[in-house]
Parts: C-alpha cells; structure tokens; sequence
C-alpha cells in the first residue's frame, strides 16, 4: 500500500532532500515549512506518516505532536532533531511519537524506519478489517434483554477459553448463532469453525465422519478421509444435537474429550488435536439420562459451561429490535424499501407466543417484506393465526345457560378463527359491520 507521509520543516533545503528521498522510495509526500501549516493541512485531509522537525520558529515540534495527536490518533510521527536534544526527543515519544531521527538525515536511515513504519501500518490495517469483520459478526447477533445481555456477557468472558461450552435452549432460539459469536470472538476465530449435526446422520455415519477413516476400512472408504476433529484443529468443533448421538459413540467421544486423541476408523495410529467443542441440546438431557439413553459421565465432561437461550416469548422486548434487523436484512436481500412495521403489527406479534422462536419470527418478517406492496408492514402482512392465537385467549366457553353477551362473544370470536382472523368475511357471516366487529374486539381487549 502506499503511504502518505507529511514533512514539517522550516529549512527549505532540507525539506527539499527528504522529499526527494520520499519520492524516491515511493511514497505520496506533501512539505510544509510550520506546525501552523501542518496543522492546517491535516484538518483538510489525513497522513499516515508525519515527519517533523523539532526546532522550529513559532510552533515547535513538541507542540505540534500533541495537536496532531489531538486530530488524529493514528497517525505515525517521527520526530527530527539535531544531536543535543535527544531529551526533548524522548518527551516526544513520551507523548506519542513512534521513533525520532537524528541530523541531518540519512536517505539509507530514512527508507529504514520508514519501512518498518509501513510494515505495521500494514499491520494495524490487517488488524482493523479483522477486529470489524468480527464484531459484525457478533452484532448481528440482536439483544437488549436482560437476560440476552447477560448471554452476551458469557459469550465474551468464555470466549478465549478452551472449556467445552453446552448450549441449550428451544427449537430457534440461536444455539448456532451463539456458538459462532464464542468462535468468532475467541482467539481460535482464524481457525476453522467445524460443525457435525449428530441428529441428520445415521449412526455409522457419524462414527466416520468424526473420526476419519484410513482407505480399506469399510467397503465405501475409497480413499483416506479426515473427520471433523481433525480438521476443526487449532479451532472449534461444533456438536449440534447432542442428544441424538448413538450411545456407543459417546463412549468414544468421552475419551477423545479426556484425552485430546483418537485414531481414524480402520487406522493404529493416535493422532492428537486442540479443539474446543460446543454442544447444543434441544432435548432435556437429565431426562435423556434418567431413560438410559445418554451417559451421565459424558453430559458432566459436555457441561462444563452451560449457556441457556430463553425462548423468545420470555423476552419480548426483543421482538422490534429483531424484527427492524430482519427488515433491514431482507430489504437488502430482496432490494425492497420497506421501511418499517406498524405500530398495530408490532403489538401483534409482541404478544404472540412463537413457538419457533427467533427463526419463526425471521421467516415470518422475510415472508412479509417479500410480498408486502406497502412501505410500512401492517397486520395484514402477517398470518391470520397470529392474530387467532390471541382470539384463543379471549375465548369464553360455550355453555347452557350462558348470558346472551357471553354467547355473542363466542359467537364472534369463533366465526374470526374460522375465517383466519379476517374481519371483513367474519362480519359478512355474522350478518353486522366490520366495524361492529372492530369495536367488540376493543371491548374485548382483543384489538391491537
Ligand atoms: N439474537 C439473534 N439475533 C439475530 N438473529 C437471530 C438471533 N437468534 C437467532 N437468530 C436467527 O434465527 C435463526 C435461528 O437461529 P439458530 O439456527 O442459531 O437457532 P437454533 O437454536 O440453533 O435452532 P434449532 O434448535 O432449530 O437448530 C437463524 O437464522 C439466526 O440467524
Ligand atoms: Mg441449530
């Protein structure tokens, strides 16, 4: 990359000769003769690189560092000073100079520290793109609840750790989401992110598929195959339903867990990795091993750090914030402009119960921006059975004797759940107004 350095000298030959050297080393140089004019021209545009003089009439060198510093803080400054006042030199690293160089200048000297200037400018560039792809990663992941904040929390303390995290929590919740953000965060992020769903493999399978196979073993092993625990070395290797692995297999993994080592199918020889694994469970696993079907000793080695996701319902403060991320989202995906949810949709699905958590809630907002014809996602945009769920709720049983506006209302209510929530055919079988209906629904505490 090239670099733009700025030179601050008031003696006009030496800022001629470091120019030159400049250039000639290729880098895009610009002279000024004041920390005045320095000044001036960095608030018009960014250096990467200052090279400036100490002594100088008005402003000194000293100064001028500390108002650059002020402006911006990563920009590189070397500091020029004649031999006798390598003091004030230090003070200027002191207050944030990279380096300082004595005079007069050396060419050779010069393209030295500036190569190495460039070298971690590289650096810290190649550092910034990481640490930005990572946090976009991690913020994808949407939460102001209390209880996702503290999950955020975990991900974060637990991250650099090598201790077998198991993840549990509903159908959707964000088990895989989680695990990526502690593998996306730790310091294995550069390393793979391996993942083995116990529960879409047959058994044989997934014997094979952890362990790797030498060529010969069984009849389909055509050629040496690695399995997931090699080739999630140096990373994280990520158990999806644990639950739903074979009982004999959790022996084996039980050993690789203790011991690091294993040998491929068919092979002698003990290879040894570092892996961190993670575990999800949809299932209740005390359950799974009070039945016999999971081993006790293998869910204590499994649960070293429990993480548990709440369902979506238990925090429903978090439904318009994931609801404007996966407009956002979709807009993008789709290229639609909508630009937002009604307040009445909002408040509708703030109450509904999704039982398929966060990726219901997803599909739900997908499926709206893709159709919808509108700028903003009314309740039409939703399924009716959003709305049914709470009619459900307000639902009186039907009984002899029952007072008339008892009756009515089970009447009404019954004739919208027939027709999916739809008002204008419930009124139309009723025999009486939309508006009727809406005004009863108010009533009811059943409007939006
Ligand atoms: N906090 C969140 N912020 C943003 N998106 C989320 C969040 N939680 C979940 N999602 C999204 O919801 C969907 C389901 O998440 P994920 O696959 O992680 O759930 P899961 O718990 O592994 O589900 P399952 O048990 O069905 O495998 C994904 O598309 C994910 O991007
Ligand atoms: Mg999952």
């Amino acid at each position: 990359m090239k670099y733009s350095v700025l030179v601050v000298d008031d003696d006009r030959l030496v800022n001629e000769f470091l120019i030159e050297t400049l250039e000639r080393a290729g880098y895009d140089c610009h002279a000024v003769y004041s920390g005045e004019e320095a000044l001036t021209e960095f608030n018009r545009r960014t250096y990467d690189i200052v090279l400036t003089d100490l002594k100088m009439k008005a402003m000194d060198g000293i100064t001028l560092i500390s108002k650059i510093r002020k402006i911006d803080t990563d920009a590189v400054i070397i500091m020029m000073t004649a031999y006798g006042t390598v003091e004030t030199a230090v003070k200027a690293i002191k207050l944030g100079a990279y380096d300082f160089l004595l005079k007069p200048v050396m060419p050779e000297t010069l393209e030295h520290i500036l190569s190495r200037v460039a070298e971690m400018l590289d650096l810290r560039t190649e550092n910034k793109i990481l640490r930005r792809d990572m946090a976009d990663r991690f913020q994808n992941m949407i939460g102001k609840s209390k209880v996702m904040k503290s999950v955020f929390d975990l991900i974060c303390s637990v991250a650099n750790a090598r201790s077998t995290v198991m993840i549990t929590g509903a159908s959707g919740t964000g088990k895989e989401m989680v695990a990526r953000a502690i593998h996306y965060t730790s310091n294995r992020a550069e390393g793979p992110f391996i993942k083995l769903n116990c529960a879409a493999l047959p058994e044989s399978l997934v014997e094979a598929e952890l362990f790797g196979y030498e060529k010969g073993a069984f009849t389909d092993a055509k050629k040496t195959n690695r399995g997931r625990f090699e080739l999630a070395d140096c990373g994280t290797l990520f158990l999806d339903e644990i639950s739903e692995m074979p009982l004999n297999l959790q022996s084996k993994l039980l050993r690789v867990i203790q011991e690091r080592e294993f040998e491929r199918i068919g092979s002698s020889t003990t290879i040894s990795v570092d892996v961190r694994l993670i575990a999800t469970s949809n299932r209740n696993l005390k359950e799974y091993i009070a039945a016999g079907k999971f081993r006790e000793d293998l869910f204590f080695r499994l649960n070293v750090i429990p993480l548990h996701l709440p369902e979506l319902e238990e925090r429903a403060e978090d439904i318009p914030l994931l609801a404007r991320h996966f407009v956002d989202k979709y807009n993008k995906e789709n290229e639609k402009q909508v630009k937002g949810i009604d307040k009445g949709a909002l408040h509708l699905l703030m109450k509904y119960h999704w039982p398929g958590n966060v990726r219901e809630l997803e599909n739900l907002i997908e499926r709206a921006v893709v159709t919808s014809k509108v700028d903003v996602l009314t309740e039409d945009d939703f399924p009716a059975e959003l709305a049914i769920g709470r009619i459900g709720e307000g639902m009186p049983k039907l009984q002899i004797p029952m007072k008339l506006e008892e009756g009515s209302r089970y009447l009404i209510l019954k004739t919208l759940e027939k027709f999916n929530g739809n008002k204008t055919r419930a009124a139309e079988a009723l025999g009486i107004t939309t508006r009727t209906i809406r005004n009863k629904l108010a009533e009811y505490e059943l409007d939006n």
